[in-house]
């Protein structure tokens, strides 16, 4: 199989990839019992607009979100949740979903879904 690199993703999925990934993961979020109250209901198309953007610029693709954000400092930024090991799996496997709904080519699939899984565990910050 194709090697790629991280920072080859977004010339391989383009802004489509991220935004039809990241439609597909918000659409599984405001009915969920655990994600759903912890979102903001009124700003879920602003949250939308933020993951994409992070993910983009993360992924190769233009800097965007940290023009607007600023350093992504994500362990900081989720300190107002109570990020239980259950909200982390619950995460993980509505994104997981995403994935499969989103049918990347697979060498692409294997760079992202060990990052979304490793990302959601450094952030989990309640561990009873
Ligand atoms: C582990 C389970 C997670 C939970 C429960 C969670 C929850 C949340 C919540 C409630 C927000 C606020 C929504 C908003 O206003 O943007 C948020 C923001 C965000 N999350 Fe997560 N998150 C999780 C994991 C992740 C992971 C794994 C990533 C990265 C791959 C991520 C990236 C982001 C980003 C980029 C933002 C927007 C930050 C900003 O610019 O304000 N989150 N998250």
């Amino acid at each position: 199989m194709e090697q790629i690199s991280e920072a080859d993703i977004f010339g391989v999925i383009g802004e489509d990839g991220f935004r039809r990934l990241v439609s597909e993961f918000y659409r599984q979020i405001p009915t969920d019992d655990i994600l759903g109250p912890m979102y903001p209901a009124d700003e879920f198309e602003e949250a939308e607009y933020r993951l994409r953007g992070f993910l983009i610029g993360r992924f190769g693709g233009p800097q965007t979100y940290i023009e607007e954000r600023g350093h992504p400092a994500l362990r900081m930024r989720h300190a107002p949740y109570e990020l239980t090991i259950e909200a982390r799996n619950r995460w993980v496997e509505i994104m997981d979903k995403a994935l499969n709904a989103a049918a990347f080519a697979p060498e692409v699939d294997q760079l992202l879904r060990p990052f979304f899984a490793q990302t959601a565990t450094f952030l989990i910050n309640r561990w009873e």
